[in-house]
């Protein structure tokens, strides 16, 4: 079992590293911001309550939150592992998650804490485009697709997120260290949290991730 929290700031390359893992070690990649943004775009009731929280840069209600992870984490392509991306954000959803992990079966084993400086996460966040299909994030400057405004992966078009704007993020960032940054000292004090830099090359990052989940 192969169960992994991947946590940072907004920005801090959740989505592009937790893609790379989710494919390396063959496990879901369970992100609740895109579930979230499939849900606005099929316009479901979920998607509605969602976006109103999203587009101020504020953390949709735990209740909904937490039943969303809870019905995810329960079905059979979970069972050999998961990996959670953006999932918990506060004290309250860990802890949560952790009754889950118990009535499941499926505890978590590894929290991984990418971190990188503010002004590198506000450039990264202005210059992110996404793909519409396949959610893969790539960036103006220094990640750029092969063919301008298409995805490599499936072929889908790329467009800007609309919580992607300085006063959005800023709203964002203000959760993050709110809510979100005292989960590193709660899995610090549980002697699973490993940090790792989160702004070096891509690959040098992804050889650490391997190196810390060596023997999986
Ligand atoms: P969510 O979708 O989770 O957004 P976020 O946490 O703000 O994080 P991002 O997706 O913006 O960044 P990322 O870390 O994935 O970075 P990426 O890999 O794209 O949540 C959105 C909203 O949904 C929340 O604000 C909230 O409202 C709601 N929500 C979600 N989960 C919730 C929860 N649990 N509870 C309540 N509400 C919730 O990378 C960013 C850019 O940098 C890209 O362009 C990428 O190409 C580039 N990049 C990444 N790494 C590198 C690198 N090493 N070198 C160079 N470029 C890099
Ligand atoms: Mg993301």
């Amino acid at each position: 079992m192969l169960s992994i929290i991947l946590m940072g700031p907004p920005g801090a390359g959740k989505g592009t590293n937790a893609k790379r893992i989710a494919s390396e070690y063959k496990i879901p990649h369970i992100s609740t911001g895109d579930m979230f943004r499939e849900a606005i775009k099929n316009k479901t009731p979920l998607g509605e309550l969602a976006s109103s929280y999203i587009n101020q840069g504020l953390l949709v209600p735990d209740e909904v939150t937490i039943g969303l992870v809870k019905e995810r984490l329960s079905k059979a392509d979970c069972d050999k592992g998961f990996l959670l991306d953006g999932f918990p954000r506060n004290i309250a959803q860990a802890e949560a998650l952790s009754k889950i992990g118990e009535e499941i079966k499926k505890p978590i084993n590894y929290v991984i804490n990418l971190v990188v400086d503010e002004t590198i996460l506000i450039d990264r966040i202005s210059g992110r485009r996404v793909c519409k299909t396949c959610g893969a994030p790539y960036h103006i400057k220094t990640m750029k697709p092969s063919k301008e405004g298409i995805c490599d992966l499936c072929g889908g078009e790329l467009y800007q997120r609309k919580d992607d704007n300085e006063e959005t993020l800023k709203s964002r960032l203000h959760e993050y260290h709110l809510q979100t940054e005292p989960l590193i000292e709660y899995y610090k004090s549980l002697n699973v949290l490993r940090d790792v830099n989160g702004s070096q090359d891509l690959d040098v990052l992804f050889n650490e991730i391997k190196e810390i989940l060596k023997g999986e």
